[in-house]
C-alpha cells in the first residue's frame, strides 16, 4: 500500500513539474509574430541580417538576448542604460519580459549564416586568428576561444555566440566596451580588449565573421 502510495505521488509530482514547465515555455508563436512586424526590417525574417551594422540574432542564445533586450531600456527619460542604443531602446520600450523571452526563443531556433566582411588581406585574418585563439600575452589579452568556446558557438547562459557576427558590428561593440556606452557586462569585455591595439580589434573582428 505504502509502496503505491509513494509512486503515485512521485507520478503526481512529476507530472505538477511539467506542467509548471509547459507554463513557463517560451511562447514562439508570439515570438515570431512580432519580430515579423518589428525587427525584421533591421534584422531580417530569420534573424540574419544583411546590413552590417546590424546584428545577426539567429543561433544565438535565448538568455543572452533576453538579457541584452532588458537592458535597452532606459532606467528614465534621461538616464541612459546600461547597454545604451537609441535605436534599440525605443525598440523595447513597448516590449513585456514575457515578450522578450519569446522574441529570443524564436531567434535561437533560426540558423546562423556567416557574416559580412570585407577582409581580404590574409595577413589580417591570420592575426585575428591567433588572438582568437591565443589572445596576446605580451599584452595581456586573453583568448576569446577561453570564453566564447573555440569554434564562437559562445558558452551559454553567460558567454555569447559570436560565429558569423558581422564584422562592422563586432568590432563597433568591442568600441563600445572600451569606451564604456556599453557595461552591461560588469566591465569583463573592457578587461578583456583594454590592450588590445586597433589594428588587433579590427582582425579579430573580420575573423569571427567567418567563424560557423
Ligand atoms: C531600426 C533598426 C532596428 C530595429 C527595427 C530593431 N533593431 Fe535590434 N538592433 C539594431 C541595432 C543598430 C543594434 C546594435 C545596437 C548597439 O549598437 O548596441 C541592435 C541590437 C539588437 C540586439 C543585441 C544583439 C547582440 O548580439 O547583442 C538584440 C537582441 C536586438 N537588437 C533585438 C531586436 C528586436 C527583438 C527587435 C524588434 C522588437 C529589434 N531588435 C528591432 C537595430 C534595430
Ligand atoms: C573572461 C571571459 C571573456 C573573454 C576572455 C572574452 N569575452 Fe567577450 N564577452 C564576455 C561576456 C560575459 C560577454 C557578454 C556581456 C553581456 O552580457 O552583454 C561578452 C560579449 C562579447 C561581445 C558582444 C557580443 C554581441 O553580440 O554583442 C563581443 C563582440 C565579444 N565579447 C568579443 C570578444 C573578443 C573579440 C574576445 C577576445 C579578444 C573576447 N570577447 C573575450 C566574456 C569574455
Amino acid at each position: 500500500m505504502n509502496k503505491i502510495m509513494n509512486m503515485t505521488m512521485a507520478l503526481a509530482l512529476a507530472l505538477s513539474t511539467h506542467a509548471l514547465a509547459e507554463n513557463t515555455a517560451a511562447n514562439v508563436a508570439n515570438g515570431q509574430e512580432i519580430a515579423a512586424g518589428v525587427c525584421a526590417g533591421c534584422h531580417s525574417a530569420d534573424g540574419n541580417s544583411i546590413i552590417p551594422a546590424n546584428p545577426s540574432l539567429a543561433g544565438q542564445h535565448a538568455e543572452y538576448i533576453t538579457k541584452q533586450l532588458i537592458e535597452f531600456k532606459m532606467p528614465d527619460e534621461e538616464t541612459p542604460a546600461i547597454r545604451n542604443s537609441p535605436v534599440m531602446s525605443a525598440m523595447v520600450a513597448a516590449l513585456s519580459v514575457d515578450d522578450m523571452k519569446d522574441l529570443a526563443a524564436f531567434y535561437e531556433q533560426q540558423t546562423p549564416t556567416t557574416g559580412i566582411s570585407t577582409e581580404t588581406d590574409e595577413n589580417v585574418l591570420e592575426l585575428g586568428r591567433i588572438i582568437y585563439h591565443g589572445g596576446n600575452i605580451e599584452n595581456e589579452v586573453p583568448a576569446c576561444a577561453s570564453c566564447h568556446s573555440p569554434d564562437g558557438a559562445g558558452i551559454p547562459p553567460h558567454y555569447p555566440r559570436l560565429a558569423g557576427q558581422h564584422a562592422d558590428y563586432t568590432f563597433a561593440q568591442l568600441n563600445a566596451f572600451n569606451e564604456e556606452t556599453r557595461t552591461n557586462d560588469n566591465r569583463v569585455m573592457k578587461q578583456v580588449i583594454l590592450r588590445m591595439s586597433p589594428r588587433e580589434k579590427k582582425a579579430v573582428s573580420e575573423y569571427i565573421s567567418g567563424l560557423e
